[in-house]
């Protein structure tokens, strides 16, 4: 693989030779030889005399017939070359895949009993040759032939046109889809299911079926996933005027899925994680990603698949801007403050961590070996971001005149991101010029602020700085348009008023801004609801973060100043500690803490938020060098410290929050969440009482929430009732891979020194497997990702460990172990020990010759460094 391996570039983009209109397949299903025969249209595009040169991998070639007769073909570089088509000809292709021996989930394989599809990115010429790009739009008809009794249900996208029996047994469904489509929509079921059944009446007044196929049995776990779909399209038309254009909209759940769902036109395949739920199987949590990724993949719909990608590099076209909407309608259902809080920790975390490494890339990359690496935070989560600033700087009015004008100039296209934002600028008449940069440059900008106050002319300065140090991929960096978002509040937190409550927009790398009118000196907040994922920095005092973590009109500004201040803590210590210093914390820290646990006027996760202490691996972005075990002594200190000072509130908290019968509520949600924060610190005091509180906790909830909060609670503590409780939920649970998910995460995290022998012994449970994604990620992925503590053992363990997990998977699913490197990669952010043993793990890697091309794109960007 290595040797072929090659990177292809944003800029060398070409209209295509050849556009296919029209494509009839017709798949007869087995699951050994599925026969697959595609009929197409095909054109020439502009003059040329170019051979027709088609993608197809994995595949048996059977034959090739130009307008019914057979010609002479070439097969170079797992690609079919036809020369001297004529302009316009009939293509017929057959041939034959092997959906069982396809453990890499890419193109047709088996998920259990059932067949489906995953053709994002690039798997549909796993199916068929084919000219597989977003930009050669078609209209599909399929006709699916499988035996009947074992795959009573056929599904494609569009609408059924046509069905019947044969003689043989088997019986066949024809579908078509009306919309022209790039082939990586396209997608294929066949099993038996369940079906839960229901309808939407969209605003003009048509009425949309909705079908939704679980596993046999799992009905009484599809009801959320249905009314989410339906809030889904109601608030699509609500706030972006977006209705659904097909007359049935399908979701299967599947059980062996790469990621978390795929919006494939009509027919939406989920990963049975973002489907399944019922309060006894599923957490808050769950239910609220169902919702989210429901809302996600109906988005989509518009923001992906009426107007689609020109190319993969512009992913973040859809991507971006459906993480946005689906962000929005999660704030719009939900508490907008929470969801901020929630994504702003995923980019200061691990999207950070990705711009410093050596995967670092633009929302919009230059350069791509394999088009799977880039479905990442990057793309998706600040590309989200990049859609927010633009909501920030033109609002929400002349954002959605921006989204009508792109609607409607490019539906039924495949655009580029520039597109977008071009449609955002007429709309609006702002120049985005300088915003575009958004969209080319990586890195983390830092906008560095400092004060002055001129108390003899009542003014108060800010001094901001902007500048991106260079990443792997690129040295030079340009100035950004930076919206930032800030707002002026007295000494004793009083605001000051609208016209301080502002959206300064920094298009300069140094700017001043002035306030006047200035009595006193004012406390600042600053990139008010993180208005720009850049990092700040500014010398707050204390007393400031104090009173803005006290008396902020903004839930989110008080969140962040919490975590301010709990950072320089965290830093300090962290010296203290590597210079053999004991830590400590400010008795003040501790008092304001327990003020905000006792506060009434809060926001119940709110207070959870600003509770929880930054995981270790969010506390390693305040580092450039990573010092492992001084991060996890800091943090348990941190936490020990507040468990022990504040023991009995955390009790009286408890107590007053704990609910007694199981709701799907806002209130009940967020009584639950502080609830499993109390129980953490409580259980890290652990004398007799707090054991009883915990084991208590466990057994009398009847919910998937608490029974995991009382576990993880004893596991945070090391009780001794930790033991049984994992027998117990073992025991009732083992027979369901998703729920023993929890489980397996639990072991994965576990600070204890035998967690590695533990983790390995795992990959021996028979609830484990190494062919299921979400087995792979709850156990392996767990451990590497979200136990540092472990993971980065100063002898190397979990280093060998997860390469040997890699160079098993490197085969059999080179999709997921590419995911799971991660942590890896990120060598040069440790000691030299670390680094070298971390090295020689990946130099292991790379000396495979039959290295998959997701993780040689990887390995060797990590070791060029
Ligand atoms: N387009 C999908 C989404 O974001 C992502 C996706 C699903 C995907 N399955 C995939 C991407 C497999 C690459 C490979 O909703
Ligand atoms: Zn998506």
């Amino acid at each position: 693989m290595t040797g072929i391996a090659k990177e292809k570039y944003r800029l060398a983009y070409k209209t295509p030779d050849f556009v296919i209109e029209q494509i009839d397949l017709d798949i007869s299903l087995n699951e050994t030889c599925t026969q697959v025969t595609a009929t197409s249209l095909v054109k020439r595009q502009g003059d040329h005399k170019n051979s027709l040169v088609l993608d197809g991998e994995e595949l048996t070639l059977i034959s090739v017939l130009v307008d019914k007769n057979a010609v002479s073909y070439r097969i170079e570089n797992n690609q079919l070359c036809i020369d001297n088509v004529p302009d316009s000809f009939e293509l017929k292709i057959e041939t034959q895949i092997n959906p069982a021996a396809n453990s890499a989930l890419e193109g047709l394989y088996k998920s259990g009993n059932a067949f489906c599809t995953q053709c994002e990115a690039e798997g549909f010429r796993r199916i068929t040759y084919y000219l597989d790009r977003p930009d050669v739009l078609a209209r599909f008809t399929t006709r699916i032939t499988a035996d009947k009794a074992a795959y009573p249900i056929l599904l494609s996208n569009g609408n059924r046109i046509a069905a019947g029996d044969n003689t043989d047994g088997t019986h066949w469904v024809q579908w078509r889809d009306p919309f022209p489509k790039p082939c990586y929509l396209f997608a294929l079921v066949a099993g038996d299911f369940d079906v839960l059944k229901d309808t939407f009446t969209t605003k003009s007044g048509r009425t949309v079926q909705l079908e939704l196929f679980v596993d046999k049995g799992n009905l009484n776990r599809s009801y959320h996933a249905m009314s989410s779909l339906k809030k889904s399209m109601a608030w699509d038309e609500q706030r972006f005027g977006l209705e659904y254009d097909l007359d049935i909209y399908m979701i299967v759940a599947v059980d062996f899925f790469n990621m978390g769902a795929m919006e494939n036109k009509g027919l939406n395949i989920f990963n049975a994680k973002f489907v399944l739920a019922n309060s006894e199987s599923a957490t808050d949590t769950d239910y609220f990603d169902i919702e989210r990724v429901i809302g996600h993949e109906y988005f989509h719909n518009w923001t992906g698949n009426r107007i689609t990608c020109r190319d993969w590099f512009q992913l973040s076209l859809k991507e971006g801007l459906t993480v946005f909407r689906d962000q929005e309608f999660s704030s719009d259902l939900g508490s907008r403050a929470i969801n901020r809080i929630r994504n702003v920790k995923i980019i200061r975390g691990p999207q950070f961590a990705e711009d410093a490494g050596p995967m670092s890339h633009p929302i919009r990359p230059d350069v791509v070996m394999e088009m799977n690496n880039f479905y990442t935070l990057t793309v998706y989560e600040k590309g989200s971001e990049v859609i927010r600033m633009l909501h920030t700087i033109l609002g929400e009015e002349r954002f959605q005149a921006g989204m009508r004008l792109y609607v409607s100039r490019h539906d039924g296209q495949a655009v580029t991101c520039d597109d977008f934002v071009q449609a955002m600028q007429d709309a609006s008449g702002i120049d985005l010029t300088r915003f575009r940069q958004w969209y080319a440059q990586s890195g983390t900008p830092v906008l560095n602020v400092t004060d002055e106050f001129d108390a003899a002319n009542q003014k108060y300065i800010l001094h901001v700085k902007q500048h991106t140090p260079p990443t792997a991929d690129q040295k030079e960096k340009s100035v950004l348009h930076i919206p930032l978002s800030l707002a002026l509040y007295d000494q004793k937190g009083g605001y000051l008023g609208d016209q301080y409550d502002q959206v300064i927009n920094i298009c300069q790398d140094q700017q001043s801004i002035e306030f006047n009118g200035m009595t006193e000196k004012p406390v600042v907040a600053l990139l008010q609801d993180f208005s720009a994922p850049v990092k700040l920095e500014f010398d707050y005092a204390d007393q400031d973060l104090l009173v803005l973590m006290q008396h902020s009109r903004s839930a989110f500004t008080r969140w962040d100043a919490a975590q301010t201040l709990l950072n320089k803590y965290i830093r300090m210590n962290v010296e203290r500690v590597r210079n053999l210093q004991k830590p400590e914390l400010p008795a003040a820290l501790v008092d304001v803490f327990a003020e905000i646990l006792r506060d009434q006027t809060l926001d119940k996760s709110l207070i959870a938020e600003m509770m929880r202490i930054p995981s270790e691996t969010s506390m390693a972005e305040l580092f450039d060098e990573i010092d492992v075990d001084a991060i996890h002594e800091v943090r348990c200190f941190i936490e020990q410290s507040i468990a022990t000072q504040l023991h009995d509130v955390f009790v009286e908290v408890y107590q007053q929050n704990k609910t007694i019968q199981y709701q799907l509520t806002q209130t009940d949600i967020a009584k639950r969440d502080l609830v499993s924060v109390c129980l953490a610190y409580i259980a890290l005091n652990g004398n007799e009482a707090d054991q009883q509180i915990v084991s208590a906790h466990f057994h009398s909830a009847d919910n998937m929430t608490d029974v995991l909060a009382a576990m993880q609670a004893a596991k945070q503590g090391q009780l001794p009732v930790l033991q049984e409780m994992m027998h117990a939920f073992e025991a009732k649970w083992q027979h369901d891979g998703l729920v023993m998910d929890n489980w397996f995460r639990l072991q994965a995290t576990s600070p204890a020194a035998d967690c590695l022998d533990v983790v390995k012994s795992l990959l021996k449970h028979p609830s484990f497997s190494m062919q299921n994604p979400n087995r792979l990620r709850a156990l392996i992925g767990t451990f590497s990702a979200a136990n540092p503590y472990r993971f980065h053992a100063i002898d190397g363990s979990g280093y060998t460990f997860l390469r040997e997990m890699l160079d098993e998977l490197n085969h059999s699913n080179p999709q997921v172990a590419s995911r799971l490197i991660t942590p890896l990669l990120q060598f040069k952010r440790f000691d030299p020990t670390r680094q070298s043993l971390m090295k020689q793990e990946l130099k292991r890697l790379s000396a495979r010759p039959d290295l998959s091309r997701d993780l040689f794109e990887k390995v060797s960007k990590a070791l060029a460094q």
